[in-house]
C-alpha cells in the first residue's frame, strides 16, 4: 500500500529579518516567561507528561499567532494551519524569525495594530470572540476527580452551605459514569441523577459533566453502536474504526471534522440536559492516549470528514476546537435560551468561540502557581480570554499555604476552579483549618463582590477580543520597562495584581505604571512610574487599584442569585486628573441582550484640589437592573468635605474620619446623575 503521508508535499517556512527591538508575546498556552523572544515555539497538542516544567514547550492549546511589540507598537502575525507548526523567534538566529507548517497551503495574517487593543481586536474578528457567560459560571467551582457518589456530592455542598462559602458550581469528573462511557451513569452510585442535581440546584449550585472524547468500544453500548452504525469515526489508513486506550479501556474517536459527527455529538447532550446538567466539561480531546503513554493519534490516521478526507497530521490541532464546537452548538440547539458553558483542554486559534479553556494537569507546586500566571496571560494575548488554571494544583499534595495564595490568584481568574486528582490529599477549602479556611473564605467573597465589574470586563471580551488578564504593556505599550513583568498582570485596566508565588513570603517586588495607584488593603497611594515592595500578607495579595475608575462591588453572596444584588456599590480612589470606568448588567443568562435588553453606563471622576465630580452616565439599553439602590464609595478622601451635591442639590453624606471615606447613597435610576464632592 502507498503511505498516505507521502501526499502532503513538502513543509512551508517563511523567514523574515528580526526587526531590532521586536518583542514576541502569546503563542496561546504557553509556561515560562511572558516574552518569547529568543524561543523556538513548537504547535502541536499533547497531553504532557506529570509534573512538567516550564521547559515543556506544546501542551494542549496550539495557537500559532503571536503578538509583537516594538517601539511601543503592536503588531500581530497568525499562521492559520491545524497541522505541526513551529515559529523561531530570533532563536536560532537573533537577525531572523521564521515560521512554518509541517504540510498544508501557507496562510498567514498580520494585524498591523498599532495597539495591543487593535490586534486583538483585529485577530478576534477573524478567529471569534467569547461569547458572553451565563453569570452564575464566573463564581467559585469546585471539582476533584472524582467526587464518587451521589452522597459524596450532596456532602459537600452541604459542607459550603454550613461553612458559608462561597461555591456557584460543582463539577463531576468520570467516576459518575458507568465505566467511563461517555454519556452515561453509574447507576449504583448516582442511582438518581435527576433527584440530585434537583436538590442541588435548590441549594443554589448548578453541576457540569465530564465528556471524554473517547468512546467505549462495546456492543451493548449504544452510543458506540449508533456511532458506528453511521460510520462517524476516525479509520486507520486500512479503512477499519481507528482504536486505542483511554479512560474506558479500548476506544473509538468520532471524526469530528465531519459535520454529521458534530450534530450526532451535540445532540448527545440531551440526556445530560435532561438530567439537570448545566455545563459541559470536554476532556481528553488533544486527543489524549495512553498507548503508548501522553501520546496522540498516529498521523495516518483518516478523518474521512464530509467525504473529503484528511489525515490526521493535517488538522490534529484542531481536533479538540472541533469536539467543542460540536459540544457548544449542540447546546445551543438544544436549549437555545441558555447560554452554553462548556469548558475544553484542548483547543486551536478560534476556540474561544466554543468554549473557555481551563489549563489541565497542573501540579500542586509553587512552580506551578507562578507559571499559569504567564500562561492565562499569553493565552488572553492569542485570543482565549476565558481561562483558568485548576485552583490549588491537580496532581500531588498541595498545603494550606499554597492553597491560599492560588486562591488570591484564583479569585482574579476569568475562570475559577479548584481541582485535583485521586490520591491526592483533599483541597476543598476548609481542609486545612485555620487560619486558611476563613483566608479562602473571605477572598472568595471577594470574588463574588467582584462579578459585576468581571462581568463587564467579559463583555468588553464579547466584543473586542480584549483579554480579563492583560500583561502590564497592554495599557502601557511605551513603557518597555512593563515588558518584562511576568509575575503581575492588570485584571481590566482597573487592578494591578501580583500574586505571591513563593512559600513563607509577606514581601514582594511591585512595579507600578504610570498614574496614581492605591493599596487595596491599606490605601496606601503611589505615583507609578514606580518599583515598590508590597506587604502581603496571607489572604491580602497585593492589589492596587488605579485611581478614579469606579469599580462596582455587590453585596457578598455565596452564590449568584442568593439574594438581589443590592446595593451596588461603586469603589472609587479619587486624585487629581480624571478617569472612566464602565458598568454592564443584563439578565445574565439567555440573549435577550441582542434585542437590547442590557444596561451599560459610564463612570466619569474628575478631581482636582477643589471638587472631585463623579458623573453616572446615562444608562443605555432597556435592561432594568434588580438593584434599587447605589452606594459610592469615595476612598482615601483626606479632608472632610465642605458640600455634596446631586445634580445641583444638596444630599445626605456621611464622612468617616478614620477610614477617611466618604459614602453617598443614591436610588439607583437610568438616567445621568452628577455628583459634585467640594472642599473648602
Ligand atoms: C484528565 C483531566 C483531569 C481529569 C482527569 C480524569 O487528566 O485533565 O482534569 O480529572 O482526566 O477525568
Amino acid at each position: 500500500m502507498v503511505n498516505p503521508l507521502a501526499i502532503l508535499g513538502t513543509p512551508t517556512r517563511v523567514y523574515k529579518r528580526h526587526q531590532p527591538g521586536a518583542r514576541y508575546f502569546g503563542c496561546g498556552e504557553r509556561t515560562g516567561e511572558l516574552e518569547k523572544t529568543g524561543t523556538h515555539q513548537l504547535f502541536w497538542n499533547i497531553d504532557p507528561p506529570r509534573g512538567h516544567t516550564a521547559l515543556q514547550n506544546n501542551l494542549y492549546v496550539s495557537i500559532p499567532f503571536t503578538m509583537v511589540m516594538a517601539d511601543g507598537q503592536a503588531w500581530g502575525l497568525f499562521l492559520d494551519s491545524p497541522a505541526r507548526v513551529e515559529f523561531d523567534l530570533a532563536h536560532e538566529d537573533p537577525q531572523r524569525s521564521w515560521f512554518g507548517a509541517e504540510n498544508g497551503d501557507l496562510v498567514y495574517y498580520v494585524f498591523c495594530g498599532p495597539t495591543p487593543q487593535a490586534v486583538l481586536e483585529r485577530y478576534t474578528e477573524l478567529t471569534g470572540r467569547t461569547p458572553l457567560p451565563p453569570l452564575w459560571s464566573l463564581g467559585n467551582g469546585q471539582s476533584r476527580f472524582s467526587y464518587e457518589t451521589a452522597e459524596e456530592v450532596r456532602a459537600l455542598a452541604r459542607a459550603f452551605r454550613e461553612r458559608d462559602i462561597p461555591c456557584d458550581t460543582l463539577y463531576l469528573d468520570i467516576d459518575c459514569l458507568d465505566g467511563y462511557r461517555v454519556f452515561t451513569w453509574d447507576n449504583t452510585r448516582f442511582p438518581d441523577p435527576e433527584g440530585l442535581l434537583s436538590e442541588l440546584r435548590e441549594m443554589g449550585f448548578h453541576v457540569v459533566c465530564i465528556v471524554d472524547a473517547g468512546v467505549k468500544v462495546d456492543e451493548n453500548y449504544e452510543v458506540y453502536t449508533e456511532g458506528r452504525e453511521r460510520d462517524l469515526y476516525c479509520k486507520t489508513p486500512q479503512g477499519d474504526d481507528y482504536q486505542n486506550a483511554v479512560w474506558p479501556g479500548v476506544c473509538v474517536f468520532p471524526d469530528f471534522t465531519n459535520p454529521q459527527a458534530r450534530a450526532w455529538w451535540g445532540d448527545l447532550h440531551q440526556g445530560l440536559l435532561d438530567a439537570g446538567i448545566m455545563g459541559i466539561w470536554s476532556d481528553m480531546n488533544e486527543p489524549a492516549l495512553f498507548i503508548p503513554l501522553n501520546s496522540t493519534m498516529p498521523s495516518d490516521v483518516i478523518h474521512p470528514g464530509d467525504g473529503k478526507a484528511r489525515l490526521h497530521t493535517q488538522v490534529h490541532n484542531a481536533y479538540g476546537s472541533l469536539m467543542v464546537q460540536a459540544a457548544r452548538e449542540g447546546l445551543l440547539r438544544l436549549q437555545p435560551q441558555q447560554r452554553p458553558f462548556v469548558i475544553s483542554r484542548s483547543g486551536y486559534a478560534g476556540v474561544q468561540r466554543h468554549a473557555l479553556i481551563w489549563t489541565g494537569d497542573n501540579s500542586s507546586t509553587w512552580e506551578h502557581l507562578a507559571m499559569s500566571l504567564t500562561q492565562l496571560l499569553n493565552l488572553g494575548l492569542s485570543g482565549v480570554g476565558w481561562a483558568g488554571a485548576d485552583v490549588g494544583g491537580f496532581y500531588g499534595d498541595t498545603s494550606g499555604e499554597l492553597l491560599t495564595r492560588w486562591t488570591e490568584f484564583g479569585i482574579f481568574q476569568p475562570f475559577c476552579r479548584n481541582h485535583s486528582e485521586k490520591q491526592t490529599r483533599h483541597q476543598e477549602p476548609w481542609v486545612f483549618g485555620e487560619p486558611y479556611t476563613s483566608t479562602i473564605r473571605d477572598l472568595l467573597k471577594l470574588r463574588q463582590r467582584l462579578l459585576p465589574y468581571l462581568y463587564t470586563l467579559f463583555e468588553e471580551c464579547h466584543h473586542t477580543g480584549a483579554p480579563l488578564l492583560r500583561p502590564l504593556f497592554w495599557h502601557y505599550p511605551e513603557d518597555t520597562d512593563t515588558y518584562g513583568a511576568s509575575d503581575q498582570f492588570l485584571c481590566g485596566d482597573a487592578l494591578l495584581v501580583a500574586p505571591i508565588t513563593h512559600p513563607g513570603a509577606e514581601y514582594r517586588h511591585v512595579y507600578l505604571p504610570a498614574g496614581t495607584w492605591f493599596h487595596y488593603w491599606a490605601g496606601e497611594r503611589f505615583e507609578g512610574p514606580a518599583h515598590i515592595l508590597a506587604h502581603a500578607p496571607l489572604g491580602q495579595p497585593a492589589l492596587y487599584i488605579r485611581a478614579n475608575t469606579a469599580i462596582p462591588f455587590w453585596p457578598a453572596m455565596n452564590y449568584v442569585g442568593q439574594a438581589p444584588a443590592d446595593p451596588l456599590t461603586l469603589i472609587l480612589y479619587p486624585a487629581s486628573g480624571s478617569g472612566n470606568a464602565a458598568l454592564y448588567e443584563d439578565t445574565g443568562d439567555g440573549y435577550a441582550y441582542i434585542e437590547g435588553e442590557y444596561a451599560r453606563r459610564t463612570i466619569l471622576c474628575e478631581c482636582d484640589e477643589k471638587q472631585i465630580r463623579v458623573i453616572l452616565g446615562e444608562q443605555e439599553g432597556t435592561f432594568v437592573p434588580t438593584c434599587q439602590r447605589l452606594h459610592l464609595e469615595l476612598r482615601e478622601v483626606l479632608t472632610t468635605p465642605a458640600e455634596i451635591n446631586l445634580d445641583d442639590q444638596p444630599i445626605a453624606w456621611y464622612y468617616d474620619h478614620e477610614q477617611r471615606r466618604v459614602s453617598i447613597n443614591l436610588a439607583a435610576t437610568a438616567n445621568e446623575q452628577t455628583i459634585e464632592v467640594l472642599f473648602a
